[in-house]
C-alpha cells in the first residue's frame, strides 16, 4: 500500500491518504488487538446508516499495523470551527444533531457503556475514598442501550463537500447512557473553550428535554476515566471535574 500524503499525526498513530482510502497506521508498540478491535466496532456500526468510513482492511504497513478506510474528502468539523467563528452556533447545532441521530441506533453486540467506565474508574490514579464514590454513582446509574460514541468531538466528525457529516474514530464506542456520551464531549470542548461547551449543553438539553442535572452527573466519572490517558496539560481541570462529586 502506498501512503501517499499525511492527513493527521496523533499519539498513537499517523493517519495517510492512500488513493480513495484513508490508511491509519498504528505506533509500533501499539497492541495488535487494539487494532483489530477498533476494526470490529467500525464494521459493526457500519450498517447502522450512520455514514462511517467503510473498513477495507487490516494489515501491516512496514511492519506496522494499519486499518485501510474509505477516505472522506473534507473538513472536520473542528477546522470548521476554528476558521469560521461567526458559525459557531450553526456547527454545535449540527454536532448535537448528529449525536442525536447516532443516539437512536442499536449495535448490541458492543460493550457496555458501564463496564468500560468501570474498568477506567478502577485504574485511574484517584484516592479509594473517591474511587469507591464513583463507582457507587456509576453503579446507580440508569440502564440504558444507546449506542455511544465515547469520543464525540468536532475531530471525529468529517463534513464533505457536499455538507454531509461522518463520523470516524470508533474506538471508544460502547451501548450505554446517552448522557455520558454528552458529558464526555462536553468535557472534551470545556478543556478547548468554555462557552463552545456551554452552548453545546444547552443545545443538546433542549432538543432532547433532558434535564441538565443528568448530564452533569456523569462529569465525574467521564472526567475519572479521562484521567487514565495520563494527559499532562489537562491533570487540573479533569480533577477538577472529578470533585464535583463532593458538592452534589
Ligand atoms: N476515513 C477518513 N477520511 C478522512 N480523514 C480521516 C479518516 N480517518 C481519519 N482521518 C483524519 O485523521 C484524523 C485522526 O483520525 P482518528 O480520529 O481516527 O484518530 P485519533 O483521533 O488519533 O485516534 P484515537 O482517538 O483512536 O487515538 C481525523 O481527525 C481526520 O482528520
Ligand atoms: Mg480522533
Amino acid at each position: 500500500m502506498k501512503l501517499e500524503k499525511l492527513l493527521s499525526k496523533g499519539k498513537y498513530n499517523e493517519v495517510y491518504k492512500s488513493g480513495d482510502l484513508a490508511v491509519k497506521v498504528f505506533n509500533e508498540d501499539y497492541k495488535k488487538e487494539d487494532v483489530f478491535t477498533e476494526a470490529l466496532i467500525a464494521a459493526s456500526v457500519e450498517p447502522l446508516d450512520l455514514n462511517t468510513p467503510k473498513i477495507v482492511e487490516v494489515s501491516q504497513v512496514d511492519g506496522k499495523w494499519a486499518i485501510a478506510m474509505e477516505c472522506v474528502e473534507g473538513k472536520t468539523l473542528s477546522q470548521l470551527m476554528e476558521e469560521n467563528p461567526n458559525d459557531i452556533d450553526k456547527y454545535v447545532d449540527m454536532m448535537v444533531d448528529i449525536q442525536i441521530d447516532m443516539f437512536s441506533k442499536k449495535c448490541p453486540s458492543l460493550r457496555k457503556l458501564k463496564e468500560k467506565m468501570t474498568d477506567k474508574i478502577n485504574s485511574a490514579s484517584i484516592d479509594d475514598t473517591k474511587r469507591y464514590e464513583l463507582l457507587s454513582r456509576l453503579e446507580s446509574t440508569p440502564k440504558h442501550d444507546k449506542l455511544c460514541h465515547g469520543d464525540f468531538t468536532p475531530q471525529n466528525i468529517i463534513i464533505d463537500d457536499k455538507g454531509q457529516a461522518h463520523i470516524i474514530d470508533w474506538n471508544h464506542a460502547t451501548v450505554g447512557n446517552a448522557s455520558a456520551d454528552v458529558a464526555r464531549s462536553y468535557l472534551w470542548l470545556s478543556l478547548y473553550n468554555d462557552k463552545i461547551a456551554d452552548l453545546y449543553m444547552n443545545k443538546f438539553c433542549e432538543k432532547t428535554n433532558t434535564d441538565k442535572s443528568y448530564v452533569q452527573k456523569w462529569l465525574p466519572i467521564v472526567a475519572a476515566a479521562r484521567l487514565t490517558k495520563n494527559i499532562a496539560e489537562e491533570k487540573e481541570l479533569i480533577d477538577k471535574w472529578i470533585d464535583v462529586v463532593e458538592f452534589q
